[in-house]
């Protein structure tokens, strides 16, 4: 059997503590009610108060590793999808490298690239691995509980902490990567983000007392129609580069943003319910880690078989968006 690059292991951690709709109807003119009917979300994990970025991602890593059969030594090179960083410098994957007890190996975040952040690592990952950087471990980490507004109920009743992850390299018994498809229009950037903090708008005393380092910029009418579109876009570019059709994929894992979002998708493409895989009832939206975790509760729930093929789809800020297509 000859040896292809492809994935060795996948990983995901979530936090212990749960934040449910009630908890936060206590701290925000919310209801269940409304969290559940508009976005499909029930609960969401948060971190522990000493927990950080990189603990997370540590923790996603051992599984990954565990489920590879791997040891940390055994990896050429990290890269870390996160908007969420351990610190502004240097990035988490430096603290990552060292937590995990790696070698001295290049290890660099692929940051602010939003939600599609995880599936373009994993693209930059193959490609690196191709080209004899051999086992690339791939994270996506996202602790967003502790630097979003808590008073702002447009947003703060979306999202979760998580992290996952997977390591491509060569292997005789890979999970393959069939594919894989990205683009970005900046022309949208404002339209989703976290606008202080960088050169454009500088921290400052007058930034912290107005709260805009926390403040997500979210038009979320907009992001809601553009990730149908870009999530159903890609998966069809990834499809005709592939030469396959729908009717070939036995499970689309997207972007874990709205369940109505996964349900507009899956009505554009044509697909039944049960081939879009959903896991934001009990997780919310994690960020760049929510198709990693999906990904995992997906095969853990046995919804993977040997051979099936697997399209994944990303999207958020940027806009981003990605695919890939995997083959178990
Ligand atoms: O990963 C990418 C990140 N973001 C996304 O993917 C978000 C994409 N967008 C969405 O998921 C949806 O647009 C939201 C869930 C954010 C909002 O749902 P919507 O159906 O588009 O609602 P809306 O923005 O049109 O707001 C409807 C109402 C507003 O009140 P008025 O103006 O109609 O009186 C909001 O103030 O709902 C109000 N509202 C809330 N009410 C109770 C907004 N947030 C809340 C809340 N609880 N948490």
């Amino acid at each position: 059997m000859t040896e292809t690059v492809g994935i060795l292991g996948l990983g995901a951690y979530a936090p212990e503590r749960v934040m449910t709709n009630a908890d936060w109807a206590e701290l925000v003119d919310t209801s269940d009610e409304w969290i559940t009917t508009r976005t499909g979300i029930k609960e969401r994990r948060f971190a522990a108060a000493d927990e950080t970025s990189a603990d997370m991602a540590v923790s996603a890593a051992h599984r990954v590793l565990d489920d590879a059969g791997l040891d940390a030594t055994d990896i050429d090179e990290i890269i870390l999808a996160t908007d969420t960083p351990e610190m502004y410098a240097p990035d988490t994957a430096a603290f990552v490298q060292y937590q995990l007890g790696a070698r001295e190996i290049p290890a660099f975040d692929l940051a602010g690239s939003g939600c599609a952040g995880f599936l373009m690592a994993l693209d930059v990952a193959r490609t690196r691995a191709q080209l004899g950087r051999k086992r690339v471990l791939v994270l996506a980490v996202e602790l967003i509980s502790r630097l979003m507004n808590w008073n702002d109920r447009d947003t703060c009743v979306l999202f979760g902490d998580a992290a996952g992850g997977a390591v491509v390299g060569p292997g005789e018994d890979v999970i393959g990567m069939l594919g894989a498809a990205a683009g970005t229009d900046g022309s949208k950037a404002g339209i989703l983000c976290l606008e202080a903090g960088g050169t454009r708008v500088p921290f400052s005393a007058e930034v912290a007392a107005a709260g805009l380092h926390q403040k997500v910029v979210m038009h979320g009418r907009e992001v809601f129609r553009e990730a149908v579109r870009r999530m159903s876009q890609v998966t069809h570019e990834l499809l005709e580069q592939a030469g396959k059709s729908l009717s070939d994929i036995a499970l689309v894992v997207p972007h874990q943003a709205n369940m109505r979002i996964l349900e507009a998708v899956g009505k554009r493409l044509g697909l039944a319910p049960e081939r879009v895989f959903s896991n934001i009832r009990e997780y919310g939206n994690t960020g760049s880690a929510s198709v990693p975790l999906a990904l995992c509760h997906a095969r853990a729930q046995g919804r993977i078989a040997a051979g099936d093929l697997v399209l994944l789809t990303s999207f958020g800020a940027g806009f981003h968006w990605a695919g890939l297509l995997l083959e178990f």
